[in-house]
């Protein structure tokens, strides 16, 4: 059986039979190579905990100028395919066919910068990612178990998260937000406070750019950033509440009705824009991660937003045009942004009240 051959990047591989490789994956891989050089990690020694083909070290090194590198996969053809591809790109790296676990448990070397790209949820090895980490280290990580942490199977987002996700239009930044949390916990009892950096919902996957510190006081600082959200299905507002064990109520600030309770999430900022913006200026304008980081750079801040086609139903009226709605509440002082975890979303400071009468006003101006 011949190899595929591929390029990407300055990398040049072959992918083996029975090794994984998502050509449509490019774009998450361009991202990652940004964000490193965003970062500055010129020198760094990296760990690829999952390597497959071994593309995405092999373009750290070449596009970011990583000098440690060291490669892991559990795959004995993986493992392989990835010798064979260093050696295509004149890399001297450490390829190892070895579970991350087995390799985690038995390291004394700590990684500035770790690379997870598991199959489905990156939840059972964050433990032993956080074993090889110390102060400053990078971690990038990918989760594609999307289905549970959008709420598709909620018992499974329990279990594997414990955490209480959504299943509506807001599933997925409550989703990014439950895996967020669920990293800070495990990193905390590591005595690990966490930065997030910069986050993604794309496609069916969800990707984290993180920062460890070390400090029993930084691991406290980042559990006070995570807590609860409530959504009312009467009046479709939501509202957050902060901390470990923080007043919960289940009645809507807005209408009154029962709301419905999710969590454990991060409550913070999703993305740090300064970082994002050096970001674009890595990356190739025509590209798709290009649109990707955009998008990140123009969300307002605040947590969760509200679903225009769910409002109008709610007012009995046809769509109505984001910018018009906008534009209505902007003139009133309020800040509203596109979000992109929906397209149909309209993230705003303004109150349910004033965005259900821009938007009976919008129709009015039609
Ligand atoms: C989604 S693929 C990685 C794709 C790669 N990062 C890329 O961009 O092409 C996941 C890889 O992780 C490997 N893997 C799964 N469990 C592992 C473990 N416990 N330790 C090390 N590697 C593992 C699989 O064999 C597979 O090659």
């Amino acid at each position: 059986m011949i190899d595929i051959e591929v390029k990407e990047g300055s990398a040049e591989i072959e992918v083996a039979e029975g090794v994984f490789f998502n050509p449509k994956m490019k774009c998450l891989r361009d991202i990652s190579v940004a964000f490193l050089n965003a970062i500055g990690s010129k020198g760094n020694s990296l760990i690829d905990c999952t390597s497959a083909t071994g593309i995405r070290g092999i373009r750290y090194f070449k596009e970011a100028g990583i000098s440690g590198l060291t490669l892991l996969d559990t795959n004995e053809k993986a493992a392989k395919n990835t010798l064979k591809n260093l050696k295509k790109n004149r890399i001297k790296a450490v390829s190892l066919n070895i579970d991350l676990e087995k390799f985690a448990a038995g390291s004394e070397q700590k990684f500035n910068i770790i690379d997870l790209d598991p199959f489905g949820s990156p939840a059972p090895y964050v433990r032993d990612i956080l074993k090889i980490s110390e102060d400053g280290t990078i971690v990038m990580l990918t989760a594609t178990d999307t289905a549970v942490l959008c709420g598709a199977h909620s018992k499974a987002c329990v279990k594997q998260y414990a955490s209480a996700p959504m299943h509506n239009h807001l599933c997925k930044e409550a989703g990014i937000r439950i895996l967020i949390s669920y990293f800070m916990r495990k990193a905390s009892e590591f005595n690990f406070g966490t930065e997030l950096l910069i986050s993604i919902s794309d496609m069916h996957y969800m990707r984290l750019f993180l920062r460890l510190r070390k400090g029993a006081q930084k691991a406290y600082d980042s559990m006070m950033q995570t807590g609860f959200g409530a959504y009312c299905n009467s009046c479709f507002s939501f509202s957050c509440m902060p901390g470990i064990a923080p007043a919960i109520s289940s009645v809507c600030h807005a209408c009154g009705s029962k709301t419905k309770l999710f969590g454990p999430i991060f409550l913070g900022k999703l993305n740090d824009k300064a970082l994002a913006g050096k970001m674009l200026k890595e990356m190739d304008e025509s590209g798709c991660g290009y649109k990707t980081i955009s998008a990140v750079c123009k969300e307002l801040d605040t947590p969760f937003f509200y679903h225009l086609p769910t409002l109008t139903r709610k007012l009995k009226t046809s769509s109505v045009p984001f910018h018009k709605v906008s534009e209505i509440l902007e003139e009133k002082g309020f800040i509203c942004t596109r979000t992109a975890f929906n397209e149909s979303g309209i993230k705003t400071d303004a109150p349910i009240a004033e965005l259900l009468s821009a938007i009976s006003k919008a129709k009015e101006l039609r």
